[in-house]
């Protein structure tokens, strides 16, 4: 076995090991810098990530199995992001909290790293920052919360809030019913329990073969998480010592075997930006195309909100991840390896089912189609996705006028207007709200409708933005289009009535006016004058070097990866 990492700390009896070993001692025994390996835990619990609280409880079980097996654990609290109350929007820190984790984990004397997360950038940032570094790295994800239920009937996170809010603009439910919905919605411990992309993402780690099989999906309050995050202790001494990495471990292969889980889960459509940006920091080739070819023929398998009916409790009481991979076993790369040194087809066992609502077979699936559609036109030259199984069918196919708003702000005044000119077949855009020009890239794709249309019924209309939408949304939304108006896009030259063309089946959006005079046209003032001119601090870098959505939104300077070494002592 080679020297350990942590020797270049700890080994030898000069001055500075001398240094390095005195102030970690404090209550240590001397065998503790003996050569074992040193395993830090990545943790990302906050009072202010609700959705990660419970991680350090979690910590204390990995600390437990990296004792167990000999070696030495060290709880690393690293940047967290809570979903609900980060403003402007938490994915304008993913890329910082991936830059802290990574340069974090190069400085510090360690050889591997479990890394805890829960909330929807958490995991991500983790994977992004354990690939920069590339050091052996376990992800336990922090698992959904239990079911809540209003008036004896479930309440998805995020979901059920977009619906019921809703029904108060559309007068069928009181504000009073409404806000008595609140205390009944997080019902324990735990991430969004909706197919959203905390969900998503868990399932994903382990589908890229980064976690402990058959862990993720584990709601976060039972007690088979805590025996899963010994046992991923335990695990994580055995990765110090092979020297297993993410780049053992993520291939191709393991991206496209998430994109068919992505599918047959109907997860979220942020998976696509989180997927391309890890990938970019491992060199991986991996292309928003990739998620169509390899996605968008595989079967919606399982009935869970957004796209359908239950829950991540259902989903795990169900069978959980295993039952579904085993019903799209031979979409999957059988080569793919996880953490165990093991591929995770190999892995997959024959498990049963023991819902069959919940999770439905391959011959009767929920929708014979699901996975992200990617568009093209004059209208996204670079790409823009649509996820068709949240979507309503008769709108796959529509040709309407344009609504446009330049930014949230005048969405949110203009829209309920009683003058403003408005149909069913309206096309609502919204722009200025790409990584670059919000920035970060937030979840308000899923633009609310306008209060008259929603007063006679109306309950999908098509939508088009640059930014995201949330994971547990629904709806005819076209997202991520590339390139965003703020860095160019022809979006920011569409006018208000405009007639635009969506056209899923053929993989298009456009804009019905020549080309020549789209070429011609301004974009629009508020386009140009760049929404977001940070002056300084990490907007500003974020703003300066963010890429567009199809290749994940990544910083240029963070694409790639440094490795584990770092070339000088400190004093
Ligand atoms: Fe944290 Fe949904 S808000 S997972
Ligand atoms: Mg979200």
């Amino acid at each position: 076995m080679q020297a350990r990492r942590s020797a270049q700390w700890y080994a030898g009896d000069d001055r500075n090991s001398y240094i390095h070993r005195a102030w970690m001692r404090r209550g240590l025994p001397a065998d503790a810098f003996d050569g074992r390996p040193h395993i830090a835990i990545a943790n990302t619990a906050s009072d202010l990530t609700p959705c990660n609280a419970h991680l350090d409880e979690v910590a204390r079980s990995v600390a437990d199995g990296i004792h167990r097996a000999g070696g030495i654990p060290m709880n690393l609290p690293v940047v967290s992001l809570g979903e609900t109350q980060v403003r402007p929007t938490a994915m304008l820190w993913r890329n910082m909290a991936a830059m802290a984790i990574e340069e974090m984990l190069r400085a510090n004397p360690i050889d591997a790293v479990v890394l805890l997360g829960g909330c929807d950038k958490t995991i991500p940032a983790l994977l992004m920052g354990a690939a920069s570094v590339d050091l052996p790295a376990v992800v336990v994800p922090g698992g959904p919360m239990l079911t809540g239920t209003f008036r004896g009937v479930p309440l998805g996170c995020g979901t059920d809030v977009w619906k019921l809010s809703e029904e108060v603009r559309a007068g069928t439910l009181s504000a009073a019913e409404f806000q008595r919905s609140e205390s009944s919605m997080i019902r324990s411990k735990g991430h969004c329990n909706t197919m959203g992309t905390a969900s998503t993402m868990g399932l994903l780690a382990e589908v890229l073969g980064m976690t402990l099989p058959g862990i993720a999906g584990t709601p976060a309050p039972d007690s088979r998480l805590l025996e899963a995050a010994h046992a991923t202790g335990v695990l994580a001494v055995e990765l110090a010592d092979t020297g297993r990495r993410p780049s053992t471990v993520l291939s191709r292969g393991s991206f496209l075997n998430a994109i068919v889980a992505l599918a047959a889960l109907g997860g979220s459509t942020n998976a696509v930006v989180h997927l391309l940006a890890i990938a970019g920091r491992l060199g991986v080739p991996l292309t928003q195309d990739d998620f169509d070819r390899t996605g968008a023929g595989v079967p919606l398998l399982v009935d869970l909100q957004p796209a359908g009916r239950f829950l991540m409790d259902d989903l795990y009481r169900a069978g959980g991840l295993h039952a579904v991979l085993a019903e799209v076993r031979d979409l999957l790369d059988p080569a793919a390896l996880t953490v165990t040194g093991r591929p995770l087809v190999e892995q997959l066992g024959t498990p049963l089912v023991y819902d069959r609502e919940v999770i439905r077979p391959r011959a009767d699936p929920l929708k014979p189609h699901a996975g992200i559609a990617v568009l093209r036109g004059n209208l996204a030259p670079d790409g823009a996705v649509i996820k068709p199984a949240a979507a309503s069918p008769h709108l796959l196919r529509h040709r309407g006028p344009a609504v446009v708003f330049d930014s949230v702000e005048d969405l949110h005044a203009r829209l309920d207007d009683p003058d403003l000119e408005v149909t069913a077949d309206s096309v609502l855009i919204l722009r200025g709200c790409g990584p670059r020009g919000y920035p970060g890239m937030p979840e308000v794709s899923n633009m609310p409708l306008p209060a008259k249309l929603l007063a006679e019924g109306v309950r999908d209309m098509v939508r088009i933005c640059d930014g995201r939408m949330s994971g547990t949304a629904y709806g005819t939304v076209v997202l991520h289009v590339t390139p965003e108006a703020a860095a160019g896009g022809p979006l920011g030259k569409v006018r208000t009535g405009d007639m635009i063309v969506l056209d899923v089946e053929a993989r298009r959006l456009d804009v019905d006016i020549p080309d020549a005079e789209l070429a011609a046209r301004e974009p629009a003032p508020e386009m140009v004058k760049a929404f977001a001119a940070p002056a300084r601090g990490w907007e500003r870098l974020y703003v300066d070097t963010v890429g567009q959505a199809d290749t994940g939104a990544d910083c240029d300077f963070l694409l790639g990866g440094s490795g584990d070494q770092v070339s000088r002592e400190s004093h």
